[in-house]
């Protein structure tokens, strides 16, 4: 490939930050002088020259004063260059929230540091915070303060605000995953900006070049996070830059890509149109083009025998070694809830003929594969107990070849009578029998599993309250290695210690999608019970990222406070159960074509129908 710099200049005029980053996305090849630079990097460099040393309200259009602006890519980042007299007003603007919300002028003190919480239950039931502050009062001002801003534009929120952690690693960066929560708790309150900016920056990001070792990985790929820097622009002392920095897993600890990013911002993309009725970015020719990248890396032709995604270790909120990869349930969940989000917002144009094909029979081999291969329940288990093995025929019973002796001891007691679940993970001669809440959650979210099943899970939810649940909501999955099994899996990994972190710790960021899968299925008591008890310590505790133990009576050893998603999460919750209806925004209902096309496969699929075959009956999707 050509080895060349990209710069891209967008002079603006005197337009407010708003209109800047309207025109900057808008015209997606304005003023572009493209020029060989390098072998390997492409730069945009993004530069503004403020007449006032504050950053006007990003709320209101036409205001503001910037009389020169141009953005350019440069090496890895995205920059906004500034004079001098901004600096210290950016620096604050990166970190300090707007003082009556978003779009507003921004807070002048410095020294804010999250508010002092002691939780307490009033006498009126209701939970509240220190004096007269209700716990949802207060994770709003906590969320706020979260909230990073690019050139005075809010673009997202950091992933922890805790003033005593002496090591940050990379907890001060905008996780895209982690602002999911953030973004539609802003949405339901109204405040669009912040998620419409978060979409167009990180699809700006999307399209970098990015290297570990000399491989690029592919083009579709969004980052896991990103960090607004500012630093002094080269050769001009007045100036300083603010960049955007990426990380494409090139940084991250265990160097995992972030194979979720690019679906969540599917999905946030489609509640963002949904919920504001404006679907003019999801229309625009520069987001089309991001939707199809990620299809096209998601869709790629490999050498896989399933229609699951094929993905390595960690490429997902579990984002450590903790065996889950090859096809784990987390990822086929959101793959099929994006490919069912972006179906819904392709504009059709020529040539995409071939990618919505792709789609539409990903979708129905997907749907088909999980719903028979993953699903476990009492019936299931004692049917695998019975497998023979070692079937050479394409009419297999046990097609995956998995030996009954696999069927984990803790597993015959736990299955209820009533309920069931997805399974972790399908590869050959392997089921990982593990719950992992988040996969089971989002499947009910984006109808991969079925009704009847979706039905089954929140029954087994409710049937093992005490283990998924007990002190705090909600399990990240169960149940937590031990022993030998830890150490071979984990790589004797010290934060995945039986019942910590994501070996079994409870994540009360997973009380949203908990939330939006019960409203979905007509049964909001079930998170309205469990946001009750996380109201009980969650703000006493400091927001804490996760809890530990097997009753996840601990705050976790090394979890952060003040974690965002922790907050957010809370909130999206609180937010939903006040309005379920705004619960649409993220569901997908079944599908009627899907439903035909996969009752054909289940008639076809000889676990069913052993003996004679049946013709097959051609579907059209
Ligand atoms: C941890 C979590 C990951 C999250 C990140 C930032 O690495 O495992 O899911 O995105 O922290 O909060």
């Amino acid at each position: 490939m050509a080895a060349t710099e990209t710069v891209l200049r967008v002079p603006l005029g005197s337009l407010s930050q708003s209109c800047y980053l309207t025109s900057f996305f808008v015209n997606s090849t304005p003023n572009l002088s493209f020029k060989p630079v390098s072998r390997t990097k492409r730069v945009l460099r993004c530069s503004n020259s403020h007449e006032f040393a504050r950053v006007p309200n990003s709320g209101v259009r036409g205001e503001g004063s910037f009389h020169s602006s141009d953005c350019a890519l440069k090496g890895k980042k995205l920059v906004c260059k500034c004079q001098k007299h901004d600096v210290e007003e950016n620096i604050r603007s990166t970190l300090l929230p707007p003082s009556d919300g978003l779009g507003c002028e921004l807070k002048s003190d410095l020294d804010e540091k999250p508010l002092p919480v002691n939780g307490s239950v009033s006498s009126n039931g209701n939970v509240q915070s220190a004096g007269t502050k209700s716990i949802e009062d207060e994770a709003w001002d906590l969320l706020r303060q979260s909230v990073v801003f690019y050139c005075g534009n809010p673009i997202g929120t950091i992933a922890a605000n805790d003033p005593n952690s002496t090591s940050v690693l990379n907890y001060d960066q905008v996780f895209i995953r982690d602002f999911i929560p953030s973004g539609i708790a802003f949405l339901l309150k109204g405040e669009y900006d912040i998620v419409r900016n978060f979409i167009l920056y990180t699809l700006q990001l999307q399209s970098w070049e990015k290297t570990m070792d000399c491989h690029s990985p592919g083009q579709g790929l969004m980052p896991a996070s990103f960090k607004v820097k500012t630093v002094p622009l080269d050769g001009d002392d007045s100036m300083t830059e603010e960049v955007l920095d990426p990380d494409f897993g090139e940084a991250a600890i265990g160097r995992v890509a972030p194979v979720d990013s690019g679906l969540w911002w599917i999905i946030l993309l489609r509640a963002y149109g949904k919920c504001t009725g404006d679907l003019s970015v999801q229309e625009r020719v520069d987001v089309q083009t991001g939707i199809k990248m990620i299809l096209k890396l998601c869709l790629a032709d490999g050498f896989d025998m399933f229609p699951t995604l094929l993905v390595t270790d960690g490429s997902c909120m579990i984002d450590r070694r903790m065996g889950i990869h090859g096809h784990p349930l987390e990822i086929q969940a959101l793959f099929y809830s994006a490919l069912v989000c972006a179906r819904e917002m392709l504009t059709p144009e020529d040539g995409s003929d071939d990618l919505i094909r792709a789609l539409n029979n990903r979708l129905v081999a997907l749907n088909f594969h999980i719903r028979e291969y993953y699903w476990l329940d009492l019936k299931k288990i004692n049917e695998i107990y019975r497998y023979q093995t070692e079937e050479y025929s394409y009419d297999a019973v046990n097609k995956f070849n998995i030996y009954p002796d696999q069927i984990p001891s803790w597993l015959v007691d736990f299955m209820p009578n009533r309920g069931g679940y997805l399974i972790g993970n399908l590869q050959p001669a392997h089921m990982d029998f593990r719950f992992f809440s988040l996969g089971n959650l989002w499947s009910i979210v984006g109808s991969l599993a079925s009704n009847e099943q979706s039905h089954a899970i929140l029954d087994f939810i409710e049937a093992k309250w005490a283990e998924l649940v007990a002190d705090m909501p909600f399990k990240i999955c169960y149940p937590a290695m031990e022993g030998e099994e830890w150490r071979i899996i984990t790589g004797s990994d010290p934060k995945n210690t039986p019942w910590s972190y994501h070996n079994g710790g409870a994540w009360p960021t997973l009380l949203w999608q908990l939330t939006v899968a019960s409203i979905k299925m007509g049964r909001p008591e079930i998170a309205e019970k469990a946001v009750e008890l996380a109201e009980r310590r969650i703000a006493l505790d400091k927001w804490p990222e996760y809890y530990d133990t097997k009753r996840a009576r601990f705050i976790g050893k090394q979890a952060r406070l003040y974690q965002t998603w922790s907050i957010a999460g809370y909130l999206v919750a609180k937010l939903l159960l006040a309005n379920p209806a705004a619960a649409k925004f993220l569901t997908s209902e079944e599908d009627s074509d899907l439903t035909n096309a996969f009752s054909c496969m289940i008639s076809a699929n000889p676990r069913r129908t052993r003996g004679p075959k049946k013709t097959q009956q051609p579907f059209i999707v």
